[in-house]
């Protein structure tokens, strides 16, 4: 039977239970209204541990813009059906005090692969990210932490903190779930009308098709060049970036001799999308 927790001192008992029992202990962070994406870290976690925690915390420190936090999904209900069905264990829904008591004055702060491309247009956001998922990882002390590579820069975050920070967690990345129109999913996804939602597919079209021609020796600046136009001939409104960069670090990538992924964010009706691939 899966538990639904709503405090750390509950969770904590929880997980004290399993630990002295010698459980492995799993934690997949979401914000809820849960899709294929969501439960393919979960399906991982059960492959992998012996316990599994999916928190659900809309976490309003990682959004740069009112607006986005008051519109985004909330489908508690539906969320836990799903996870129940997954054989998950604990669901971690704390409320924002829970989270952030009077009196939180502390920010967990990752330079450099933080800084360009969601760091620049959603400032304030890493941070965000960077904190709640560090006191995550201190109220699951879980052994092992699932993300997805959808959200690329936030897993190379994640990954730079942990080890920064020496947090005894083992962090897992998980493979890009889409549509079988290619479109990637995303919570964000419910808020396209049917238009935008018929044109969205091509960002990941069109990344594709850039990284074959980046691998077949094409010159950078053109490819990518060719590329924010195709994604505005699409329907997008506007390309935040379309760049080649490092796997890890994210540095600009002007060939693909090392390990290198093409990113994207554009906004399609008013939905802000973001995509990537390895090239
Ligand atoms: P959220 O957007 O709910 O995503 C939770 C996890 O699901 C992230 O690791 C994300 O990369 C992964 N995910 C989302 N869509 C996916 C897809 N199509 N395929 C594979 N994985 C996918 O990311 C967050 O929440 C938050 O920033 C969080 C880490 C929970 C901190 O608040």
């Amino acid at each position: 039977m899966m538990q639904i927790l709503r405090t750390v001192a509950e969770l904590r008992t929880r997980v004290r239970g399993w630990k002295a029992d010698g459980r492995q202990v799993g934690v997949v962070p979401t914000m809820g209204a849960l899709h294929e994406g969501h439960l393919s870290l979960v399906r991982a976690a059960k492959r992998g541990c012996d316990r599994v925690i999916v928190t659900v915390f809309v976490n309003p420190a990682q959004f740069n813009n009112p607006e986005d936090l008051a519109k985004y999904p909330r489908t508690e209900a539906a969320d836990a059906a799903l996870l129940a069905e997954e054989g998950v264990d604990v669901l971690f829904a704390p409320g924002p005090d829970e989270v952030y008591p009077a009196g939180f004055a502390s920010q967990v702060i990752v330079s450099g692969v933080s800084a360009p491309l969601e760091g620049e247009r959603r400032p304030g956001h890493f941070e965000g990210v960077a904190t709640v998922v560090t006191k995550l990882f201190g109220m699951t002390q879980a052994d092992r932490a699932y993300f997805g590579q959808k959200d690329w820069q936030q897993l190379q975050v994640v990954k730079r903190l942990v080890a920064d920070l020496n947090i005894p967690v083992e962090v897992v990345g998980c493979e890009t779930i889409r549509e079988p129109d290619g479109l990637a999913m995303s919570s964000r996804n419910v808020r396209l009308d049917p238009l935008s939602r018929a044109q969205a597919p091509a960002l990941h079209r069109i990344l594709q098709k850039a990284a074959q021609a980046l691998r077949g020796g094409a010159e950078v600046a053109p490819v990518l060049a060719q590329a924010v136009a195709e994604v505005k001939q699409a329907g997008f409104s506007e390309v935040d970036y379309l760049e080649l960069r490092t796997a890890a670090m994210l540095e600009p990538a002007t060939s693909v001799a090392q390990p290198a992924r093409l990113l994207a964010a554009a906004t399609i009706g008013d939905v802000r999308l973001i995509d990537n691939i390895p090239v």
